[in-house]
């Protein structure tokens, strides 16, 4: 038997109400804050990848599913969107509109990882991006906007976290900094963090093993490298925090996996689990533009996975809208009758009644029984008496009663029942 690939997974139609769900509230709360939708492919060239996220990140170095097409292209299955976003907004001169041009997407995500609960190989990220402004009120609206957006979920028991990283101007002090201060921790250091301190010195600091983690505690803080127009970026941004009220801490080992951040970087995570399940992230990328060939482009952005956001409304036992599904079934009396049940379940369905019909050449009994079965409320029986008059009869399946209506009232009724959602108690009328 075929199996999904390791890290892949099915999307069944008893979690879609989940899904449905977040790409609702996605898409509202982007339309509130002005954010237009953008779609990139799902490939693109790979050299975008290296240069935006950088050599000696994970992504780059074990995790990018890169492959050769029969043309002899190097590309790369999405392993983020930001890149993507950025190519896009290069290649349609978006630069030539109002700035900050603000784009979200709902996007499937490539990642050659470690399955485990949370972390797939293919995930699916909602995220979104503001480029073109340097304006601290635009991080403090990205930052909103994630806020709000867990919020209107129903999620609850959220953490966030910032930081600033500082610019090309001043991370380099700090780094030179970080790593003078590690020097003497080396030999404690577990292996991918000796590799960090002469590559990538500043994911030391947001490493999970514990004889690292001790060394980070101490470790000097970006905050207080800062050059001046950085610092008064992060303090600036602050005051607009706490005048939109969100609850945040500064977390000075916050930095993030990809190298493309500068100043800002923020996360949020659940309450009890911190850092291990990290739900939604982002940060300024002010270079990343230049960097792939544009001019000097501020720009922010984040993302939230998809599959995390539902691991905690399902550990919430936060309800979500039902997808709407039929709550009725045509069934007949006799076979004779099956092209008379398909014209009235298409009736019904241009009148906007979600309607199964029945299938095979089943007795009246079997397709009640199938209806029971599938937990339907009403079906609506095509039989030779009633069908003669004009009418047809509508059975409750719960009450296991029955009257006999006119389609005119059949429509009426099952309209109505729409309306009020699978409601087992109203009664027939
Ligand atoms: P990221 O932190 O790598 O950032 O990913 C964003 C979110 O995607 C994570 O917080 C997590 O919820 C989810 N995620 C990441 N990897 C996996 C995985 N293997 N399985 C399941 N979920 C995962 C970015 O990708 C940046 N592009 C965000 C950004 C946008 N920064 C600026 N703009």
């Amino acid at each position: 038997m075929y199996q999904a690939p390791r890290g892949t997974s099915d999307i069944l139609p008893q979690d879609q109400p989940y899904w449905s769900y977040i790409e609702a509230v996605a898409t509202a709360t982007c339309r509130l804050y002005g954010y237009q939708r953008i779609d990139t492919p799902i490939f693109e060239d790979a050299r975008l990848f290296v240069r935006s996220i950088g050599e000696g990140t994970d992504i780059v170095e074990k995790e990018m599913y890169t492959f050769k097409d029969r043309g002899g292209d190097d590309l790369t299955l999405r392993p983020e969107g930001t890149a993507p976003v950025c190519r896009a907004y290069l290649e349609h001169g978006l630069f030539n509109v109002p700035q900050p041009v603000r784009l979200y997407y709902l996007s499937a995500i490539f990642r050659y990882e470690r399955p485990q609960s949370g972390r797939y190989r293919q995930h699916h990220q909602f995220g979104y991006e503001a480029i073109g402004d340097p304006d601290p009120a635009v991080d403090a609206e990205v930052i909103d906007l994630a806020w709000q957006f867990y919020r209107t979920l129903g999620l609850s028991d959220l953490n966030l976290q910032i930081n600033s990283i500082g610019c090309k101007g001043c991370r380099p002090g700090y780094l030179e900094k970080l790593k003078e201060y590690y020097t003497p921790n080396i030999p404690g250091l577990c292996a991918d963090c000796q590799g960090r301190w002469q590559r990538n010195p500043l994911r030391l600091l947001d490493c999970k093993k514990a004889s690292c983690q001790e060394a980070a505690g101490s470790a000097p803080k970006s905050e207080e490298c800062l050059c001046q127009e950085c610092r008064t970026h992060f303090d600036q941004l602050k005051s607009y925090l706490k005048s939109l009220e969100l609850p945040f801490q500064t977390n000075h080992r916050l930095v993030r996996g990809l190298d493309y951040y500068t100043r800002t970087v923020f996360e949020i995570q659940p309450e009890e689990e911190k850092a291990q399940s990290t739900i939604g992230g982002g940060g300024r990328y002010d270079d990343l533009i230049e960097e792939l060939g544009g001019r000097p482009t501020p720009a922010i952005g984040f993302a939230t996975g998809m599959e995390r956001v539902i691991l905690n409304l399902k550990k919430q036992e936060v309800p979500v809208p039902e997808v709407p599904r039929p709550t009725a079934m045509v069934v007949h009396t006799s076979p004779h009758f099956r092209d008379e049940g398909l014209k009235l379940a298409g009736r019904l369905r241009r009148q906007g009644v979600p309607v199964l019909t029945s299938t095979g050449a089943r007795s009246l009994k079997a397709q009640l029984r199938q209806a029971d079965a599938l937990g339907l409320n009403h079906t609506i029986i095509i039989a030779e008496d009633e069908w003669s008059r004009g009418t047809v009869i509508l059975r409750d399946m719960k009450k296991a009663e029955q009257k006999t209506v006119t389609p005119d009232e059949l429509s009426r009724f099952l309209v109505e029942e729409q309306v009020r959602g699978t409601n087992w108690t109203t009664p027939i009328h």
